[in-house]
């Protein structure tokens, strides 16, 4: 009897929580899937008749751009990464049931790339011709019930060049279908401010913006609870009032949580509000902010400090490609790059030029980064001939103000900037402009300081002059980094963009010691050492207007007035190939190359950045007999003694203003074997051995378990290794990719700039002993099966589970 009980009552309860969850008063639906496709730029495809039914079927996110084949012709040109624009054409057809009749239906895009215009069932929704903005359409009063309904999406981006640099076409990040009823909370509707943090509590100011789409006033009330990230309510609070119909209306709620914890960068703590809208009782909307608690400064002459601690902002720019996967938004593409930047001791992010999408922001959050948000690389003032030059004027500060009310709730977003190199600096015209937008800034966020990432670094620079800043931001010139506090006393410096330091992974020329950088004439050819379109792997090459890697950071740790820096760039990027052209089509800035393998400067930073035991020594060792090779270790052991075939080449000394160490060698094939060494004690050991001809491909994939959730990926490593398991740092065979089960080659890369293969194929040469293939998850569970085949080598195969 007593079991029986126990089953009525265990199923009551699953009535209950059902009935709760069929209750959900708003969704949001992931709009991916089932698009329809095509690149055609002489059809009108917006009405709901036309036949799209020989169209491509696809999923977004989706880059058309990054599908195509390089060429010197396409209008990109190699700056924007030498792939095809155009215009495109998205359609998708789908049903909206009756019993959603009566609410709001809204689709929300997080970026397309560019000019895009939206239809639905051949009503015009509008035009949004920024390409790296987020925004929303309501379908609300379009939307037939039970029946086919068709959005159609127009893309154009057939005037290029038009972004610097590599901005891809088309849906490139990810689109939803929201549905609410018609009291609602608005479109990033939420703002929450953390005005008061002491070690026993936290104020949390909530405004929370409400809409009332009926013809009814509404007696309403908007219940905001605050849950801990174990998931436990931490605070709560209750406020009543009257809408009136088709309005809007903005509370505001105060809650105080006791013992907070804080958000860091090395203790990323999330905090969750929950907004509820409650009418006769019944609940009507629920809305999550996810949220963190800390506190920052920017002192002008003891810089940043977060929470209380002074840190370093160790930042990163980074442009928005994800290498071979091209624009296309994938969530793990984006961690993975965050996490070999993390690893690197990275701290901060720079979203350069432009909005970055959201998950990035969502990644920050959770991972530890601060984030300099960026909202533009031009305002009236064009750089390349079709840029969004043309629209800031109508359009600059509705994208601004989305831009602001996305992101600021992110806890990672400590520096808002208005803008990179702005030509208007050099007109009076910025100084109006810059208050204007600081102004639109501080009506929607006054807790974070707003900067402006200059080349002209003097007081005269227009936008300085604006008296606006809260940060004096410049690019470059870390030469009079030494003199802020005597030109700009009292004011706070953020080095906004630094170094662009250029090399080509696995690439070494010799000598390393004199530093080039190239003619700031360009006509002038450019070259490195003994080879075009490479650069130096040595830390001994730079724009003109940079510095190496070692001169800023010299610099930047020397003062603390100066808050830290942002590293032109954390990873290569699509376009820019500055100082070379075609057939170059990609950066060397990086210190991670497009393909994600770090090169050697990578481990310059690890070890200045992190307390982990450093050493890494290059380059490796396969040179002529003869040849003299410089052999560099970064470390920060205090010492390290290198030998050759087991005679010792000394020991060097670290200092905390010395970054590598250097040894010149005669070379004799056999093995390089460095001993780094704390007071004494061996703390690591390198081995460099002179490699044999290429025999076998090896594969390590980053994750041997993947989601089967269609998104999810497997970074697959190939390397080119010797008979005894030593990669060859010369081979380039063309490596052929077969796979089976329940996965995809999403892309394929070697990080070689000069690369004109497809980056989506089933095959790629090595470069400089390694490339990588992407696998994806086709969304069903089960094996990926990837076998890497070369002539004359022998072949391998790796499993991956899709779950
Ligand atoms: C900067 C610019 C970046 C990039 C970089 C290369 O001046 O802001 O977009 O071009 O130079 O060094």
């Amino acid at each position: 009897m007593k079991s029986i009980i126990k089953i009525l009552f265990g199923l009551f309860i699953i009535i209950q929580i059902q009935s709760c969850g069929d209750k959900k008063v708003r969704t949001t639906e992931n709009f991916n899937n089932c698009w329809k496709f095509i690149l055609d730029s002489t059809i009108n495809a917006q009405n709901i008749d036309f036949d799209d039914s020989q169209w491509r079927t696809l999923n977004l996110p989706h880059d058309w751009s990054i599908e195509g084949e390089f060429s010197e012709k396409n209008p990109a040109t190699p700056g924007g990464g030498a792939l095809p624009g155009g215009i495109g054409w998205y359609r998708k057809s789908f049903e909206i049931s009756k019993s959603d009749s009566g609410k709001c239906i809204f689709i929300e895009f997080d970026g397309i790339y560019r000019n895009s215009e939206v239809w639905i069932n051949g009503n015009y929704l509008g035009k949004r011709p920024y390409g790296y903005i987020s925004f929303r359409y309501d379908l609300t009063p379009f939307i037939k019930f039970d029946k086919t309904n068709v959005i159609a999406v127009k893309v154009d981006n057939s005037k290029q060049p038009n972004s610097r640099w590599y901005s891809g076409s088309g849906i490139y990040r990810n689109v939803r279908i929201v549905k609410t009823n018609p009291v609602y909370i608005g479109h990033w509707g939420t703002f929450i401010k953390t005005p008061e943090i002491n070690e026993s509590t936290a104020n949390v100011n909530i405004q929370t913006k409400i809409v009332n789409a009926t013809n009814n006033k509404q007696n309403i009330s908007l219940i905001s609870s605050v849950y801990n990230c174990k998931g436990k309510k931490v605070g709560k609070t209750v406020k009543d009032t009257i809408i009136s119909p088709n309005s809007s209306l903005d509370l505001n709620q105060n809650i105080t949580i006791s013992k907070p914890e804080l958000w860091d960068i090395d203790n990323p703590v999330l905090y969750k509000l929950i907004s509820q809208i409650k009418i006769n009782n019944q609940i009507y909307d629920d809305y999550e902010t996810k949220f963190g608690i800390r506190y920052f400064n920017f002192d002008s002459l003891k810089g940043f400090s977060l929470n209380g601690k002074s840190i370093k902002i160790n930042g990163v720019c980074n442009h928005h490609d994800l290498g071979c996967l091209g624009a296309a938004i994938n969530k793990r593409a984006i961690e993975r790059q965050l996490q070999i930047l993390k690893e690197m001791g990275c701290n901060a992010i720079r979203t350069s030029h432009n909005p970055p999408a959201p998950e990035l922001l969502d990644l920050c959050d959770i991972m530890g980064f601060i984030v300099m948000d960026e909202a533009f690389d031009m305002w009236n003032k064009k750089k390349t001939m079709y840029d969004y030059a043309a629209d800031f004027a109508e359009w600059g500060k509705t994208d601004l103000s989305d831009m602001i009310l996305r992101d600021r709730n992110h806890p990672c977003v400590i520096i808002w900037s208005i803008g990179n190199e702005i030509l208007e600096q050099w007109d009076t015209s910025g100084t109006r402009i810059a208050k204007e937008l600081v102004n639109c800034i501080k009506q929607l966020d006054n807790t974070r300081p707003v900067t402006s990432a200059c080349n002209d670094p003097g007081p005269w620079n227009n936008i300085i002059k604006s008296e606006s800043l809260d940060l004096i931001g410049y690019n470059y010139k870390h030469q009079i980094f030494k003199d802020f506090t005597k030109t700009y006393p009292n004011k706070k410096f953020i080095a906004t963009e630094t170094v662009s330091g250029l090399a080509t992974r696995g690439k070494y020329d010799m000598p390393s010691d004199s530093i080039r950088r190239w003619p700031i004439r360009w006509d002038l050819p450019f070259t490195t050492g003994n080879s075009d379109y490479t650069c130096s792997s040595y830390d001994n090459c730079s724009a003109p207007w940079g510095s190496t890697h070692e001169e800023t950071w010299r610099e930047i740790k020397k003062y603390d007035f100066l808050s830290g820096q942002f590293i032109w760039t954390g990873f290569d990027y699509l376009g820019e190939p500055t100082p070379y052209s075609w057939p170059a089509r990609s950066s060397y800035f990086g210190i991670v190359d497009l393909a994600g393998f770090p090169k050697d400067v990578y481990y310059m930073y690890q070890s200045e950045w992190t307390n982990k035991p450093v050493l890494h020594v290059f380059p490796h060792w396969n040179w002529k007999t003869g040849d003299t090779i410089d052999v560099w270790a970064y470390t920060n052991a205090s010492e390290v003694e290198l030998f050759l075939n087991g005679s010792s080449l000394g020991t060097k000394n670290k200092t905390n203003e010395q970054f590598h160490l250097a040894w010149r060698v005669p070379f004799t094939p056999g093995t390089i074997k460095a001993i780094a060494r704390n007071n004494g004690r061996e703390i690591l050991t390198q081995i460099i051995n002179t490699a044999g001809n290429p025999y076998k491909i090896n594969l390590t994939a980053d994750r041997n378990k993947i989601k089967a959730d269609g998104y999810d990926l497997s970074f697959v490593t190939v390397d080119i290794v010797d008979k005894d398991g030593n990669i060859v740092p010369y081979a380039d065979n063309l490596i052929n990719f077969e796979i089976s089960g329940n996965g995809f080659i999403a892309g394929v890369d070697n990080g070689c700039q000069t690369s004109h293969e497809p980056f989506k194929a089933n095959y790629r040469k090595a470069f400089n002993g390694k490339c990588l293939v992407v696998l994806q998850s086709n969304g069903k569970a089960g094996k990926i099966v990837l076998t890497a085949k070369a002539d004359n080598l022998k072949e391998n195969t790796i499993e991956i589970v899709a779950k």
